[in-house]
């Protein structure tokens, strides 16, 4: 869908005059404005265009979808031709050549000489090379399956030819309107049980997982719901690849894309949407990421921190797991002791890195247990295949296990050796009858019913006494901060965290299945010094925000919701489940959260610097924000943004962006916080509707302030008010000029439109800054704030005009909410500025609301 939009917008294709037919003899020669059709007209070979400037190279597309833009295959990708008289022949040797006059050759394919050779596009859009005459069947001279680019298209291999040493790999575009080769691939590794590892550089970031019957170990979602696609690997002792094929019928169009940011997308066409849709993609969410987490951990978003150590094991650095960095994964709680050992089943599994494991297919899973049960190094054991339940194979792993997640559906079971005595109740299986598990079973049940006998009770207690503290210290003057020593020690029995899962207060605060620390109220109020306004540093839309500090000394951020406040118990728990699930250095990170009597309170890590109002809008404190700081925080913020709209596994429209939302680090870096009134979006919905208008003036874009209707594009538009805000050091609300009938918005577009886009710049700046970069920001925040959401580019598109010099920028078009100065532009009439005048009416109201 966004590439559809980049694509549509950054690409040019011109209608081409066509030759009907599909093959180019060794006489013949296409030229920029003929093109071959494939028999039955479904592809089409010619040149494309691009412009700014216009290159033109020869792709493959599809011939019945009319200019959709997508391009199969892309032959001179690197090598484009920059003249409209470039022509596509075989030369006198017969080689296949993209010449750009009669002389200058651009492009050749090598080593496919023939005595009369010719060029045919066939009906599975592959281009072909053959020695006329000859039909093919005993293979052809070349073809562009061969040779693919960033697509895999039906009946097309990805894999290996083990014979020929071909490797038949995609890699992506360099950029949205960029064929050029790119940095992300997607190439097989055939050793072990083989797996496609997605790579930026040499640098690998995901991987498919080993290939386990009926679809790849790491997308479950392949197995269900496969509509009628065959999707098929092949390990043999010539050739290892992964193809597929459509549903018969051949209404049905799909193609897997590695796209120019590193996606890899399966996009499928169905004819009565007429329209190209994502239907999976990987890097969906963090436990994606290749080797988020050490060795020996289970990835699994579902919690407060991905990482999780399995039954048996633990952090090997406690430490680095409390500030939630998994990178140093999990150590054995006992040694093994090899022929004393058992097996943990784990359940849902993707299956740990599997290019060093070993494949014995002869073996069923008995015989895989015994086979790893005697060879001591054998780390982990689990079936090959699983055919419809029914498993089949045998691989073993004898190293570290890496890389390994498990789903909520699908997934494998994987069996990990572990220490007879770290096995407990579960899985050694050796010897253990039922009736030693049922007694087993009966008396589990009984010590945890006696153990949440004592919880409870333990709970009623303390609960009883903290509220007594906390009453009393909330009645104690301020100034009684003697008996320190006493207090630190009550700290200690009850600053202890305990986890969501144990409804401890008894209340309905049920956080469903967030894994949170949770803090209680006596250990805030004494971090705080008993909600002292001294300590207090800001007065958020909900509460107010105060610094405190914990036993062991953290600086923490504490939220306390007002209680008639209008986040209710809803939106309470909507941030702290969204927040608890993302991860992203350009979002603030909450610690915990803390629900007692009539008390909501988040928990969230303190940053140094606060928000970046306190330094943008203060006369002396924004000399320090020079424009390498502010240009950066513009890039993180984007980044940070870009991570809710489309990376993290939800869509998150944040509807609050705003300067003092975003907080510093030491460092500067920003920091998106406050998500209170966030909303979760499922995937394929793009927009929402709502009538409880929540925003802040001055940074809602028009749709959202007068329909209630908000979408990523009404983010889009706050950050590009936050752009304009930062470029320029100005309050969009409030902003004064000369030409007083115009705010920021307004005052920035004439400024640009004038050519004098710098003078915008924040005075205290001087001649410190990159010309370009200023105007690359003033230019893509003006994007940001037109008026149509539609015009507003994604985050995504955002990221990549701030980080990319060579990316051409569309002009932008009138901001929203901007009547008065609009020389050009004579379509926004009187009734425009009506409009807004009730816009303000109603945003005002809203905001007195809260
Ligand atoms: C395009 O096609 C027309 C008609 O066949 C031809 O006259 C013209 O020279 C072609 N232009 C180019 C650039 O090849
Ligand atoms: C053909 O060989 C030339 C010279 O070795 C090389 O530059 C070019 O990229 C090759 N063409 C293709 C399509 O591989
Ligand atoms: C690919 O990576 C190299 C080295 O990191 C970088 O210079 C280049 O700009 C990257 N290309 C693209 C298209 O991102
Ligand atoms: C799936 O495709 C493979 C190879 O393309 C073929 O051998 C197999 O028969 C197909 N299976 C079905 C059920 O169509
Ligand atoms: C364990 O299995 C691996 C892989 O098959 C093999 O290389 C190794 O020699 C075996 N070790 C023992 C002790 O059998
Ligand atoms: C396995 O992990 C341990 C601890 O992380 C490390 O010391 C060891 O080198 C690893 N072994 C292999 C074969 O990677
Ligand atoms: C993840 O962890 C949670 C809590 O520990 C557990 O309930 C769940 O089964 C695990 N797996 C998934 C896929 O959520």
């Amino acid at each position: 869908m966004k590439f559809t939009i980049l694509a549509i917008l950054l690409l040019w294709f011109s209608p081409v005059f066509s030759a009907p037919t599909d093959t180019l003899t060794s006489t013949q020669s296409l030229s920029s404005n003929q093109t071959l059709i494939s028999a039955t007209g479904k592809f089409e070979l010619g040149f494309f265009t691009q412009q700014n400037p216009k290159k033109y190279y020869l792709g493959i597309w599809y011939k019945d979808i009319p200019s959709d833009n997508v391009y199969v295959w892309v032959g001179n990708r690197d090598a484009p031709s920059l003249s409209d008289s470039c022509t596509l022949k075989f030369d006198d040797q017969g080689n296949l050549v993209i010449s750009d006059d009669q002389s200058h050759i651009r492009w050749q394919i090598n080593g496919s000489t023939a005595k009369n050779p010719v060029l045919q596009l066939l009906d599975s859009g592959n281009l072909v090379i053959r020695e006329a005459g000859d039909t093919g069947s005993g293979g052809y001279l070349w073809q562009s399956f061969d040779h693919p680019t960033d697509t895999l298209i039906p009946g097309q291999k990805l894999g290996w030819n083990l014979k020929t040493g071909l490797d038949r790999f995609l890699t992506s575009w360099a950029g949205p309107d960029d064929p050029g080769t790119g940095n992300y691939s997607f190439k097989m590794d055939y050793h072990g049980d083989p797996e496609i590892y997605m790579r930026y550089g040499d640098r690998i970031i995901y991987r498919s997982g080993p290939w386990v019957g009926q679809r790849f170990s790491g997308v479950p979602e392949m197995a269900t719901g496969n509509n009628g696609f065959n999707f098929t690997f092949y390990r043999g002792p010539d050739e290892v690849y992964y193809t597929f094929e459509l549903p018969p019928g051949g209404e049905v169009k799909s193609r897997l894309l590695v796209t120019f940011d590193g996606y890899l997308s399966r996009f499928t066409w169905v004819p009565n949407t007429r329209q190209w849709t994502r239907y999976w993609y990987a890097r969906a969410d963090d436990c994606d990421t290749y080797r988020v987490c050490g060795p020996y951990t289970v990835c699994n978003t579902s919690g407060f921190f991905d990482c999780q150590c399995p039954q048996g094991f633990e952090p090997k650095n406690p430490q680095d797991w409390d500030l939630r960095d998994g990178s140093s994964g999990c150590v054995r709680k006992t040694e093994l002791d090899c022929g004393k050992d058992g097996f943990l089943k784990l359940v849902n599994m993707k299956l740990p890195e599997s290019t060093t494991a070993f494949v014995d297919e002869g073996l069923n899973l008995n015989q895989c247990r015994d086979m790893c049960k005697r060879n001591c190094s054998c780390t982990a054991y689990a079936n090959l295949n699983v055919v419809q339940g029914v498993g089949n194979g045998c691989v073993y792993w004898t190293d570290n296990l890496t890389d390994m997640r498990d789903y909520v559906q699908g997934g494998q079971d994987l069996y990990i050796r572990l220490a007879a005595s770290d096995l407990g109740s579960q899985g050694s299986g050796i010897g253990s009858d039922s009736a030693k598990k049922i007694v087993m079973g009966i008396g589990i049940a009984i010590a945890s019913i006696v153990l949440l006998a004592g919880i409870i009770a333990l709970i009623i207690l303390r609960r009883k006494k903290a509220q007594t503290l906390f009453r009393r210290r909330l009645g104690e003057t301020r100034a009684s901060r003697a008996g320190t020593t006493e207090r630190s020690q009550e700290i200690l029995i009850s600053g202890q965290i305990i986890s969501s899962k144990r409804d401890y207060s008894g209340e309905t605060n049920n956080l469903e299945d967030v894994e949170l620390p949770i803090f209680d109220l006596y250990t805030m109020a004494v971090a705080t010094n008993n909600f002292d306004d001294a300590t207090k540093l800001g007065q958020g839309g909900f509460g107010r925000v105060y610094k405190g500090v914990l036993p062991d000394g953290q600086e923490i951020a504490v939220k306390r919701l007002s209680k008639e406040s209008g986040q209710g118990v809803e939106e309470f728990k909507n941030e702290v489940r969204l927040i608890a699930k993302l991860q992203h250095r350009n979002l603030v990170r909450l610690l915990g959260c803390c629900v007692e009597m009539d008390e909501k309170m988040l928990i969230y890590e303190y940053l140094k610097n606060r928000s970046l109002d306190a330094f943008l809008f203060h006369d002396e404190r924004k000399s320090l924000l020079n424009w390498q700081t502010r240009f950066n925080i513009i890039c993180g913020i984007a980044r940070g943004l870009l991570y809710l709209h489309q990376d993290s596994r939800y869509r998150i429209v944040h509807r609050d962006m705003k300067a003092s939302n975003i907080l510093l680090d030491g460092e500067m870096n920003p920091k998106i916080s406050d998500f209170g009134m966030a909303r979760i979006f499922g995937g394929d919905q793009t927009e929402g509707n709502t009538r409880r208008v929540v925003g802040t003036y001055g940074y809602m874009a028009p749709e959202y302030a007068m329909d209630g209707l908000f979408s990523v594009k009404s983010d889009v538009f706050s950050f590009g008010v936050l752009v304009l805000e930062i470029i320029s050091g100005t309050k969009n609300r409030g902003f004064y000029n000369s030409d007083h009938e115009l705010h920021l918005l307004g005052y920035s577009w004439k400024l640009w439109k004038e050519g004098k886009g710098t003078e915008i710049l924040d005075k205290v700046m001087g001649d410190s800054y990159s010309v370009h970069e200023v105007l690359r920001c003033l230019q893509v925040g003006l994007l940001c704030v037109q008026e149509r959401a539609e015009d507003r580019p994604t985050m995504a598109s955002v990221v990549l005009m701030l980080g990319s010099e060579s990316a051409s920028l569309p002009q932008p078009r009138l901001p929203g909410f901007c009547m008065g100065w609009n020389p050009t532009e004579t379509d926004s009439s009187s009734s425009k500025q009506d409009e807004s005048f009730t816009v303000n009416q109603v945003t005002v109201t809203m905001l007195n609301a809260r």
